[in-house]
């Protein structure tokens, strides 16, 4: 699904974030990332979704070099990417169900998709009572289920969340994480960069470690190492 080669990010002011990171992510497929702070791993997302191009080296998403797509096809990658942030980034004046159903809007889907699939998908995050609320009317837990809700709601193949877990307790951390399992067991691909070490743990994934911007370590059923982290 995803195929890095030998890929180099340096921003203008020089620092080099990632250097020559060689790797692939299959379909299907459960990765954490993980890192100390200014590891990579953020940078590592935004490359995956074409929020940053690599400055070297090859990316390609279901066989197709995403660094030479042209801005028309950027769609094409976009629709099939769900993305979840730390921060969530929800739209204050929308309601849950609102921020959801704008993530279809924009993409042209018709009035009665998004009556179909917005109340299936807060449904499936546990959020179907808290439809009508605000985000500022919603905890932390809850305005990040929004988050994963508007990020799955185009049927992705792959979720991408950076830090979803960051602002939460453990408990709730924790239900996001089994949520994202939950998505991973209907098919998608999810990619989660993070620092919670007790997650990665206790659900034995595939761990990516970053350090300096070099992958030092890709462990099938992984640990988070504290020795090396
Ligand atoms: N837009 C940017 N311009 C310049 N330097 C940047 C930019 N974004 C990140 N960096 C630098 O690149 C390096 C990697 O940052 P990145 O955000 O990818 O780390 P991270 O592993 O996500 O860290 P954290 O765990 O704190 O989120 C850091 O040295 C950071 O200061
Ligand atoms: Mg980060």
């Amino acid at each position: 699904m995803f195929d890095l080669q030998n890929v180099t990010k340096v921003y203008p002011n020089q620092v080099v974030a990632l250097s020559g990171v060689t790797l692939r992510i299959e379909r299907g497929e459960f990765v954490f990332l993980v890192g100390a702070s200014g590891a990579g791993k953020s940078t590592l997302v935004k490359l995956l979704y074409r929020e940053e191009l690599p400055t070297r080296g090859r990316l390609f998403f279901n066989g197709r070099n995403i660094t030479g797509l042209r801005a028309s096809q950027v769609p094409y990658l976009r629709r099939r990417v769900g993305v979840v942030f730390q921060d969530c980034k929800l739209l204050p004046h929308k309601t849950a169900q609102g921020n959801v159903a704008f993530a279809l809007e924009v993409t042209g889907a018709g009035a009665y998709l998004i009556r179909r699939r917005v109340p299936a998908v807060l449904e499936l995050v546990g959020l179907a009572d808290k439809a009508r609320a605000y985000p500022h009317e919603l905890s932390g837990g809850e305005q990040q289920r929004v988050a994963l809700a508007r990020a799955i709601v185009n049927n992705p193949s792959v979720v991408i969340a950076d830090e979803p877990t960051g602002n939460l307790d453990p408990q709730t951390a924790w239900e996001i994480v089994r949520l994202l399992g939950e998505i991973n067991r209907r098919g998608r691909t999810v990619i989660m960069a993070t620092h919670a070490k007790a997650i990665v743990n206790r659900m034995g994934k595939r761990v990516v470690a970053l350090d300096r911007g070099r992958i030092f370590r890709d462990d099938e059923n992984g640990v988070y190492d504290d020795g090396l982290l």
